[in-house]
């Protein structure tokens, strides 16, 4: 797709979050298991026995005070500890698709962690099918469109990779692509170098979180070993001139997450945050919740708080979810269509 020409005119700072709320937009990043609300985490840990070690909902969201992205991920993979059924994995989908789609989201690629239910006796098949029943359900009955990416932990050895990867290949029509995610600092991309070259054989596509915490050479090393198609998160990229070159010649969307960036301190408010520079210096990034439950607010709470804070208007808003339609994984005549109708509702919008 070429870069966005769609002249926008001016829409009154007062009537911008309208706009945004109902412009149609597609969500490329965002980890399934980060969706769980604390409401669902008790339901769920009630439905199937689990202790937790908070004594209410109210308790378990005032723990939600992180410094990184480390004391983020214990309480995110101690509230995934109630997902055992594939009822429990279905429901949990459900549930932020249904948020997705009044969010207007037309088209979703959600992020799955199956280490994190395999090493707790969770069997592949439960994760895979109760999340995959959930994208087929949600086409049909929320109109919206929704993929899976499986994401090796990289805090974990290349070897548990691999060995992920052979369980989840019997149901490899149930998802598109492979992500890296987990703690970033002392696991750079090239740490999975072989896994991944094995998974782009196999005909996935490919994203990696980095740059996120992590250096610039992390972003160079998921492009260039990695060879991923996306970069999730990458605001690191803008310290490095050439690396933002880079990015902007080969077009390679950067999947950036305002709000956690926010809650994980990687800007100190929303104010410091650099999506208009990355726009500024013409890379295709997009707007995206990474783990709304954690974070405080799904995709219109993103875009939100973010142009109230940095002070974006209506053609930063058109570029955002254009971007986030040429970004996705979805075929040329789906692209054009999603184009079409933000085009129709940017025409419409007075
Ligand atoms: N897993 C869930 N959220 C994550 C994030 N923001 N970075 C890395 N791994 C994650
Ligand atoms: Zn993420």
């Amino acid at each position: 797709m070429t870069p966005a020409q769609f002249k926008v005119a001016p829409v009154a700072a007062d009537r911008l979050p309208e706009l945004l709320k109902s412009m149609p937009k597609a969500e490329l990043h965002m980890h399934i298991e980060g969706s769980l609300e604390p409401e669902l985490i008790f339901a769920l840990a009630q439905r199937n026995g689990i202790e937790i070690p908070y004594s209410s909902v109210e308790e378990l969201r005032g723990a939600y005070a992180f410094t990184n992205l480390q004391s983020f991920l214990g309480i995110y993979y101690a509230g995934a500890s109630v997902l055992i059924t594939e009822q429990d994995f279905y429901d949990m989908a459900m549930a932020y698709l249904r948020k997705a789609a009044a969010d207007n989201v037309v088209h979703t690629e959600m992020f799955f962690d199956p280490q994190t239910h395999t090493a707790r006796g969770v069997s592949m098949e439960t994760v895979v099918n109760g999340l995959h029943r959930a994208c087929v359900d949600a086409q049909a009955e929320l109109g919206v469109s929704a993929l899976l990416i499986l994401c090796f932990l990289r805090h974990l050895s290349e070897e548990e990779a691999f060995e992920t990867l052979e369980q989840a290949l019997p149901l490899r029509d149930k998802f598109i692509g492979i992500g890296l995610d987990s703690g970033e600092v002392g696991n750079p991309p090239e740490k999975f170098a072989r896994v991944f070259a094995r998974c782009r054989e196999l005909g996935f596509h490919l994203v990696a979180h980095a740059g996120e915490e992590g250096p610039p050479e992390y972003v160079w090393t998921a492009l260039d070993v990695l060879k991923v198609e996306r970069v999730d998160h990458g605001v690191r990229s803008s310290r490095d001139a050439l690396l933002m070159q880079r990015l902007a010649k080969d077009r390679i969307p950067l999947t950036v997450c305002p709000l956690s960036n926010l809650k994980l301190c990687v800007f100190p408010d929303l104010a410091s945050h650099n999506l208009r520079e990355l726009l500024d210096a013409g890379l295709v990034a997009t707007v995206n919740s990474d783990d709304p439950a954690y974070f405080g607010g799904y995709m219109n709470e993103n875009f939100m708080q973010t142009f109230a804070a940095t002070g974006l208007d209506a053609q930063h808003a058109y570029t955002l979810a254009r971007n986030s339609f040429e970004a996705s994984f979805i075929d040329a005549s789906a692209k054009v269509h999603y184009v079409d109708l933000l085009n129709e509702r940017f025409e419409r919008f007075r």
